[in-house]
């Protein structure tokens, strides 16, 4: 196994209270394996990864309980020294802005060759040589002469290109991409996508994809992770996640997206109401608030990630991966279809009496079938840039 997390739980410090951002993650990823990581803003994809990494933002960011072995070496508490030489070498990162990692002042030569010659006991000008080569390889024109230049004489594309080039300098066995596309423009986020795949692909890279989009991890990765207030709510492999989503979240979510084979008069449902506030201690299902199918337990009793099928032993990893999710009381192949339960007479569970979810500023979601009520606060669709065109969900190709 080339990463294996186990009950991963960040918190965070604040002036405020502790913010609960990652509560008790555990997932798998083989060699050369794909993992997209999906679920709306603050989710907690980005601090699982960076946990990952052990780049917390300091002093707020901490790893409270958990292990993350990446071949075998526990990364929680391995020394920084281990982490510094496994950081770019092992396991790279391209960041969600790439002018926040490039260094401004520094050409991107000056750049590239110091990524190289930290890893690689190489010459400056074979390290020269080699990015050269690889700006040459995510097709960068004329790389020599390129190679002088700074950050700002690049457009943004070109500088997500540069990103990947220095992230796959190294060929690391684990890259981790944080929404690398999200600042480009929509032309080139298709061409830098595939490019990505290609490199990774060709050199059998582990990639885990965190993205808003589902339309991106349909088409790049063989599993996915759906993450809902810092909890994996739902894990399967890319075509049966599009095929039979079983969480009423991801349901939620694949109602979300327009579809080129949608009827220009289907209407989006969006997912009504806001994420809770992870400065609270998780009491219940987080999910319940803006969940229509939920129960009376749903309330008090959080469900943890088990086999939608139970018994059997379970997979973590790979296409025969077992399907996974969260929940007390999951939508029936049809109501994932209609996106709202069809059970003659059921109603959502209120609120307990006195509970905070009943006093709070919950948006309580739309009665079963009738997806136009809004509620007065938070009416918008909290889902932000569900800009994904999947062309036929289900046919995501994985590796
Ligand atoms: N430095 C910080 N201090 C306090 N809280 C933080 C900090 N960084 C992240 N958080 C909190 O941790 C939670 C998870 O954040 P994270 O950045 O992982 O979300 P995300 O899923 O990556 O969202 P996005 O899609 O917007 O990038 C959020 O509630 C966020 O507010
Ligand atoms: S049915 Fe219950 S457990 Fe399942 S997502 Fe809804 S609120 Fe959560
Ligand atoms: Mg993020």
């Amino acid at each position: 196994m080339l990463l294996s997390v186990r009950d991963l739980t960040v918190r965070f410090r604040t002036h405020d209270g502790t913010v609960h951002a990652v509560n008790g993650v555990s997932f798998d990823l083989e060699e050369g394996e794909t993992l997209g990581l999906v679920g709306e803003s603050g989710s907690g994809k980005s601090v699982t990864n960076l946990a990952v990494m052990r780049l917390l933002p300091q002093p707020a960011g901490h790893i409270e309980r958990g292990t993350v072995l990446f071949e075998e070496l526990d990364l929680t508490n391995a020394p920084e020294a281990s982490m510094r030489d496994l950081r770019g070498r092992e396991i790279a990162m391209i960041f969600q802005d790439p002018m926040t990692s490039l260094n401004p002042v520094l050409t991107i030569e000056e750049q590239m060759v110091e990524t190289i010659q930290a890893h690689r006991r190489v010459t400056a000008a074979d390290a020269r040589v080699r990015a050269i080569q690889l700006l040459g390889m995510v097709g960068i024109a004329e790389p020599a002469s390129r190679l002088r230049n700074y950050p700002h004489q690049f457009s943004g594309g070109m500088r997500q290109r540069v990103m990947i080039a220095i992230a796959l300098a190294l060929e690391p066995k684990l890259l981790i991409a944080d929404e690398p596309t999200t600042a480009l423009d929509v032309t080139i986020q298709a061409q830098v996508l595939e490019l990505l795949q290609r490199l990774t692909a060709e050199r059998g890279t582990a990639v885990i994809l965190i993205t808003h989009d589902l339309g991106v991890v349909a088409g790049m990765t063989g599993r996915i992770n759906v993450m809902y207030a810092g909890y994996i709510v739902e894990a399967a492999t890319t075509p049966e996640l599009f095929a039979k989503p079983r969480h009423p979240y991801t349901v939620g979510l694949l109602h979300s997206i327009p579809r080129l084979d949608a009827g220009s008069d289907e209407a989006l449902i969006p997912i009504e109401g806001v994420p809770p506030d992870l400065r609270l201690a998780p009491v219940g299902c987080p999910f319940a608030p803006r969940c229509a199918w939920r129960t009376v337990q749903c309330w008090t009793e959080n469900p943890a990630l088990n086999p939608v099928e139970p018994g059997g032993s379970v997979r973590t990893t790979g296409p025969e991966a077992t399907h996974r999710i969260a929940c007390w009381n999951p939508p029936t192949a049809d109501e994932a279809t209609a996106g709202a339960p069809l059970r003659p007479g059921f109603e959502p569970a209120p609120p307990p009496a006195g509970s905070p979810q009943a006093t709070g500023p919950y948006v309580l979601p739309v009665a079963p079938g009738n997806a136009e009520v809004r509620s007065e606060e938070g009416a918008e669709s909290a889902m932000p840039g569900s800009h994904g065109f999947p062309e036929s969900p289900g046919s995501g190709s994985g590796r």
